[in-house]
């Protein structure tokens, strides 16, 4: 249902948030149940809109699904009833596309919707392709569909990436734990998402090194068992709200924040004017003094910015004391968020892949809308620092990727409420 967010401004964030479990480890990781007919038991799985989709396909492909007593998620795919992926399930939700290795891997065949286009990008699924074919799988596009066959297994060897993708990663990685032999990922993605995934795998009984670093050894095995795996916090919903923490001058306690997920993001706040003091659960982030400097980035894959918090951080900037540049080096469409930004007063110019943010001394509270999910939020952290009252509309966007967000930051002093369209 079309629903919209009011937002009064002007409120500090003061106080406590628990960061929920990562999306974009929980998505990959519910993929993984369709490598085995055992259980597969994931707990602190946030509870997103994406997570909802994941478990709609996983159904509609024969996963079978359920919230245990304690909250986790338990799949098991001991019936699968189809190894089709449908335009209707991919076209919601691009990760979708995660079940094309793990298909191919222990079914020998996929039938998975070419995902299309995307707001942010092209986005393009080329890469998993290739990875497929390295591996020994037949594959034509037809109809809009990748159809993937492999009847005889895959055969493990080295699969490249020229550019580095983190779901390319994890569809290699799904692909090449039960292929015949020795398979090597060269340029694999190094973000925690992919490294606590390939250790998601290995405690299924994949036989996985080099995980983190910028080749991948995969030794084929038979079969992989069930597993409890515990999903690790959510590195961008803590950078936002550490971000949102600064912005409105507040100081707020961000339980389970794992400050090595975001060194590189840290850094960069802390030039910023943010400071963030480790603590036993998490880290203390607040605003060092009264103004925000303005610091440049350029998003990169990981260790560098994420580009996942690039719309966020823009919002910063714009109050900023002085002029920053923001170059988007992932996406070739991830802007969309400044045209809002100013029609609340921000000053903001695009050229190309790179942004540039002058400082204003205020925000003023306007009708602003959502476009993709990390824009969402950044609108939603402009309108708790602007003047008077904001409204984000097409909020199922921010609801993909953000658990209980009004009640994660009215909890902390901010003013937020859900409306009806
Ligand atoms: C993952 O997307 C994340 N999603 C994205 O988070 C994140 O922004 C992105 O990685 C980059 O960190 C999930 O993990 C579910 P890529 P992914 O493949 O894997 C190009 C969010 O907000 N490319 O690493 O799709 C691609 O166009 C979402 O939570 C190809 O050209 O990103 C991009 O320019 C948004 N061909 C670059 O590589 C391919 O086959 C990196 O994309 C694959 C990718």
């Amino acid at each position: 249902m079309l629903q919209k967010m009011r937002i009064s401004g002007g409120a500090r964030l003061v106080g406590t948030i628990d960061i929920s479990g990562s999306k974009n480890l929980t998505l990959p990781a519910m993929m993984a149940s369709l490598l085995t007919d055992h259980p597969l038991s994931l707990s602190n799985v946030p509870r997103l809109a994406d997570v909802v989709s994941a478990i709609e396909l996983l159904d509609y492909l024969g996963v079978n699904s359920s919230w245990s007593g304690d909250g986790s998620l338990v799949l098991r795919c001991n019936n699968l009833k189809t190894t089709e992926a449908p335009y209707d399930f991919v076209r919601k939700m691009r990760a979708s596309v995660l079940a094309l290795g793990p298909l191919v891997s222990r079914f020998g065949r996929a039938s998975v919707s070419l995902p299309g286009g995307c707001a942010i990008g092209a986005r393009g699924i080329d890469l998993h392709i290739k990875a497929m074919q390295q591996l020994g799988a037949e594959v034509t596009i037809e109809n809009g569909y990748i159809n993937a066959s492999a009847p005889n297994g895959l055969v493990g060897c080295d699969i490249n990436f020229p550019v580095s993708s983190v779901t390319g990663t994890e569809n290699a990685l799904m692909a090449a734990v039960l292929a015949r032999g020795t398979s090597r990922i060269l340029n694999a993605a190094m973000e925690p998402e992919v490294v606590e995934f390939a250790n998601l795998l290995n405690v299924m009984g994949a036989n996985i090194t080099g995980h983190g670093t910028p080749i991948i050894t995969i030794e084929g095995v038979e079969s992989l068992h069930g597993a409890s795996f515990e999903i690790m916090p959510d590195r961008i919903e803590a950078g936002t709200y550490a971000i949102a923490t600064v912005a409105t001058n507040g100081s707020v306690l961000l339980r389970g924040c794992v400050p090595d997920h975001l060194s590189s993001f840290l850094e960069t706040l802390k030039s910023a004017g943010g400071v963030y003091d480790p603590v036993d659960d998490g880290i203390l982030v607040y605003r060092r003094q009264d103004e925000i400097e303005p610091v440049s980035i350029c998003t990169a894959q990981y260790p560098g910015y994420p580009t996942d918090l690039q719309a966020q951080y823009m919002t910063l900037m714009t109050i900023a004391n002085g002029a920053s540049s923001i170059t988007e080096n992932i996406f070739e469409n991830r802007f969309m968020h400044a045209p809002e930004l100013c029609r609340m007063g921000a000053n903001i110019t695009i050229n190309g892949r790179t942004a540039t943010v002058i400082g204003v001394p205020e925000l003023s509270g306007a009708q602003v809308m959502a476009t993709d999910l990390r824009a969402s939020v950044s609108l939603v952290i402009a309108g708790l620092i602007a003047g008077g009252e904001t409204v984000v509309n097409r909020l199922y966007h921010l609801d993909r990727g953000y658990e209980n967000i009004e009640g994660k930051l009215n909890n902390c002093g901010a003013d937020m409420e859900r409306l009806k369209a």
